[in-house]
């Protein structure tokens, strides 16, 4: 289905459990500016029965801030077993569709994995096998479901951390030919690149640039972390998309690289973990920082007039101050109760909404323990990505 038509979206962060109530306080107490224009739900969790209460959507929707579903289980790279066509769980299906209406889903997205065999769904997100016929197993089963929901949809590309035996094609070969097969759109997870960069010996840059990044609608960026080596196997994982840390700089400079290159329509903060560490407030200074990014591209950009007027005349995404925010610069001597001021006054928000200086964990308060560890992780990063090179 076509994407070219789909209109600019912008920044997002996912409208997970533990962050909610801070997510639908900063969108109360930032009514005219707001750092986060539309929010990824991962769809699974709201549907059929024992699903979370939808309660809120409409309120949130009513504020002009679109919810955009990720989803998790329908395992596209799942092969039809003894039948033409890949059999979906229609219980799914129905409670999918169900919810995209009423949400008004612009487009929805999950994973280039398999995830399920016959009934049986598993926590893992297996990787395909880069083969023409898995190219054209997968093209397949997205043509069914673009028919079945009537809306766009996009796969996003895997982190993995074993490969199959035999590669018929190179990963990037792999997604142009769904890509071209399936007629869908492409959620380009940087962080995954990176991750899978690192932990299959490849420079990210080429691997980018072998892409076809007109196809890209929406990016996600993640946090990683350290991997490990099993003691029982010895097999050793470098890094892991673990979405419990903050954005690395390599992920944000290879960000910074490809919306030079095409057109994104939304792009996602990605976190589903570890928000004890450095509470709202860190998030809300990583989706500063990637903001910057994304308009100083537009600003580089002739058109980029387009793309802010109608950001602009959405009543809900007016463009945001890009001046630096005060914790870079100021970050000593800093108390829990300044870091919110500060941090309140550049986002205009309402300190008022925010949660109470003691749900700050001291890592956030401490400006210069967050500047060492994200150092560590950048000097790590560029080791292993010169080794490579
Ligand atoms: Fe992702």
């Amino acid at each position: 289905m076509l994407t070219n038509k789909l209109k600019f979206y912008g920044l997002g962060i996912g409208l997970r459990d533990e962050i909610q109530k801070d997510i639908l306080n900063y969108l109360e107490a930032s009514s005219t500016q707001t750092l986060i224009q539309w929010l990824e739900i991962i769809p699974e969790n709201y549907i059929n029965n024992g699903g979370l209460p939808r309660k809120h959507f409409q309120e949130v929707l009513a504020k002009g801030i679109p919810l955009i579903p990720h989803g998790v289980n329908l395992s596209i790279g799942s092969a039809p077993q003894n039948k033409k066509r890949l059999e979906f769980d229609f219980y799914l299906l129905k409670g999918l569709k169900e919810l995209f209406q009423e949400i008004k889903a612009p487009w929805f997205s999950d994973h280039l994995v398999n995830s399920r065999i016959g009934s049986h769904y598993f926590q893992e997100l297996i990787p395909v096998p880069f083969t023409k016929e898995a190219a054209e197993v997968v093209a397949n089963n997205i043509k069914y479901l673009e028919d079945y929901f009537q809306i766009p949809f996009l796969f996003e590309n895997p982190s993995y951390y074993t490969t199959y035996g035999l590669r018929e094609l190179r990963e990037q070969t792999f997604i142009n030919l769904v890509l071209e097969k399936a007629r869908c759109g492409f959620l380009l997870d940087i962080n995954n690149v990176l991750v899978n960069s690192i932990n299959h010996k490849y420079l990210p840059k080429p691997f980018l640039d072998d892409l076809d990044l007109r196809k890209v609608v929406q990016v996600h960026l993640g946090g990683l972390k350290r991997g490990y080596t099993s003691k029982l196997t010895g097999h050793s994982i470098k890094v892991l998309d673990s979405h419990s840390e903050p954005v690395s700089d390599v992920a944000l400079d290879l960000f910074s690289y490809v919306i030079k290159k095409t057109k994104v329509k939304a792009v996602l903060l990605e976190r589903d973990a570890n928000f004890s560490e450095e509470g709202f407030l860190g998030l809300l200074y990583e989706l500063k920082q990637i903001r910057g990014i994304m308009d100083s591209k537009y600003d580089s950009e002739e058109e980029s007039e387009t793309e802010k007027t109608k950001l602009a005349t959405n009543p809900t995404e007016n463009i945001i101050s890009t001046e630096p925010v005060a914790l870079e610069t100021e970050a000593n001597n800093r108390t829990a109760s300044s870091l919110i001021d500060n941090k309140a006054a550049n986002v205009n928000i309402n300190p008022a909404a925010i949660p109470s200086t003691s749900s700050i964990p001291a890592i956030m308060a401490d400006n210069d323990l967050i500047k060492n560890q994200l150092a560590n992780d950048l000097d790590f990063l560029n080791e292993e990505l010169s080794d490579l090179g």
